[in-house]
């Protein structure tokens, strides 16, 4: 068994992983808790890119341990895929999510249901200690709603509605949301993914 350096200061991602990565690992911890604070420029042009970003400035600093990183963002039809990879920045990135979500539907004013599809992607990145190296990709598709609803979630979740519940994913209990989404789908892929790779 090994330890596992989760690329991330979110505290939330950590436990999510926990539950998923358990049978992988014996000790799962940010990078923050093993002392590691890298300078990480997140300029790639994909999800992919940017996890992996984040993974390889983590493993440089502790390569005997299994790190592993996500990305991930809104992307909307109508509005050629943006925020995507740009979604924590977009409007600034201490602007808050009342004001970007209340921007988002003013630009999706007057567009039809069938117009407003979107979806969450999340891209998560490994790398080994034997320097090898995957990603694996969860998306959770939708549509954005013509109001914003629901106190769970966090970011974009007050306007992105899902099928069959036409709710939002904040209306969702954080199980609920787990089951379907993008981070959950893209965890669940590579904890198999390890598991093969390291004969679990
Ligand atoms: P990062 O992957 O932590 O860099 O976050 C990307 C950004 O995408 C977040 O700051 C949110 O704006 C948005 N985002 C990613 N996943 C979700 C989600 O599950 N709900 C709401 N917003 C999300």
């Amino acid at each position: 068994m090994m330890r596992i350096i989760f690329a991330t200061g979110n505290q939330n991602k950590v436990r999510e992983c926990h539950e998923i990565l358990d049978s992988v690992a014996d000790e799962i911890i940010s990078m923050k808790d093993a002392g590691l604070d890298p300078d990480i420029a997140e300029d790639g042009d994909t999800f992919e890119k940017n996890a992996m970003i984040k993974a390889e400035a983590v493993h440089k600093l502790a390569p005997d341990d299994l790190v592993i990183a996500d990305d991930s963002g809104l992307c909307i039809d109508a509005l050629n895929g943006e925020p995507g990879v740009y979604s924590a920045r977009y409007m600034g990135k201490d602007t808050s999510y009342d004001i970007k979500n209340a921007n988002i539907l003013e630009r999706l004013e007057g567009v039809p249901k069938e117009k407003r599809t979107a979806r969450f992607v999340c891209a998560m990145a490994a790398i080994l200690p034997d320097g090898s190296s995957f990603t694996k990709t969860g998306v959770m598709e939708g549509y954005i709603g013509d109001h914003a609803e629901g106190q769970n979630g966090f970011g974009y979740d007050p306007i992105f509605f899902v099928e069959p519940q036409n709710h939002s994913t904040a209306s969702l209990s954080p199980d609920e949301k787990n089951a379907i989404s993008h981070r959950g789908k893209a965890m669940r892929a590579m904890a198999e993914e390890l598991k093969k790779r390291l004969d679990k």
